[in-house]
């Protein structure tokens, strides 16, 4: 039931992180509702954030979208469409949206700026229309706008499950952010936008003979890897987060159409860490839907894999993260 009762006006403002995912989601039970085919597990990324201004008015004749200071029209205003007409409709309010986001971060090269963008437009347009969701009624909204942007709703150590239905489709912290000193050390390698959305790449990947496979194996790795994160122990967690990640990328390549998201910098790096860590160094690597490699160590080694990683080849900058917290509203709008 609403409680909204403003008479002409509505606003709010809300940050989110994004997340890098260490047991991947790839893939839909239900493209509709983003359902994933398995749970996954992330931690939030302190140093990239989305900021979003919502503000729903009776005068507006239509929704707008603008960020990072462009007006968004096409495929991705009608997807923010979508998403605002569930939120209009539990909020029982026809009113159009101006939502105003900016991103600390390069949008659309594999560091999904959808996860914290739906993520804060899910608290902020939420807020806005004074619809008092509790955490996991939020996770799975978000999940509506964005299937990552569910994980992007709770702090720290994170996992989304799966579920048959949208109620139980919502992802919950299994620990703070600084429960384990884990770092991302994020390779840019390339900062054009990606040829093939994540969107667009969850319906391909039935098509792979690899992605039931990888399904099937799923509740074990999500095991394996919460377990590792609660016993901070790197080594049981470098093997199943590379594994877990060459798994997405082979059903991925095996797709029709395939897709390749790699450069040769990528497979680079990818050997360069096995390397090093065979040398002992206590770092793995993890690949979203795009070329940039997530380098994941310890704060202790970060400034030895910088040095490290900056001699190859084709490495365009770095962006270092520690764990973020979870959504929140900021009261006094910057
Ligand atoms: C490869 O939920 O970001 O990053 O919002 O539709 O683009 P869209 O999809 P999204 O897909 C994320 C896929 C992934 C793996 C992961 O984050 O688990």
């Amino acid at each position: 039931m609403s409680n909204f009762s403003a008479t002409s006006a509505a606003k709010a403002c809300a940050a989110a992180c994004a997340n890098i995912a260490f047991i991947k989601y790839w893939g839909n039970r239900d493209h509709r509702i983003n359902l994933p085919s398995n749970g996954s597990i992330s931690m939030n990324l302190a140093m990239l954030k989305t900021v979003t201004h919502v503000e729903f008015d009776k005068g507006f004749t239509s929704d707008e979208l603008i960020i990072n200071d462009v007006l968004v029209t096409g495929p991705g205003l009608f997807r923010m469409q979508r998403f605002l007409d569930q939120v209009r409709r539990i909020a029982e309010v026809q009113w159009y949206a101006r939502v105003y986001s900016q991103n600390n971060f390069p949008m659309s090269a594999g560091l999904a700026s959808s996860a914290s963008g739906y993520a804060a437009l899910s608290l902020a347009s939420t807020k806005a229309l004074n619809l008092h969701l509790n955490d996991r009624e939020l996770s799975s909204l978000a999940r509506l706008g964005s299937g990552s942007a569910a994980r992007s709703i709770p702090g720290g150590f994170v996992e989304w499950y799966a579920s048959e239905t949208h109620e139980g489709s919502f992802a919950a912290s299994f620990a703070d952010p600084d429960y384990w000193d884990l770092v991302d050390v994020i390779v840019i390698v390339q900062d054009a936008a990606k040829e093939t959305a994540s969107s667009q790449g969850h319906v391909l990947a039935d098509t792979s003979p690899i992605q039931p496979v990888r399904t099937k194996g799923a509740s074990g790795r999500l095991a394996v890897c919460r377990q590792a994160i609660l016993e901070r122990d790197f080594s049981a967690f470098s093997e199943v987060v590379e594994l877990d990640s060459m798994l997405m990328h082979a059903a991925m390549m095996t797709s029709t159409p395939a897709l390749i998201y790699w450069e040769p910098v990528t497979l680079q790096i990818i050997k360069s860490v096995k390397k090093w860590r065979g040398e002992g160094l206590q770092v793995c690597s993890t690949i979203d839907a795009g070329a940039n490699v997530h380098l994941l160590c310890l704060t202790k080694d970060v400034p030895e894999i910088q040095e490290l990683v900056r001699k190859i080849p084709g490495v365009l900058s770095l962006i270092i993260s520690q764990a973020g917290g979870p959504a929140q509203i900021i009261e006094k709008a910057p």
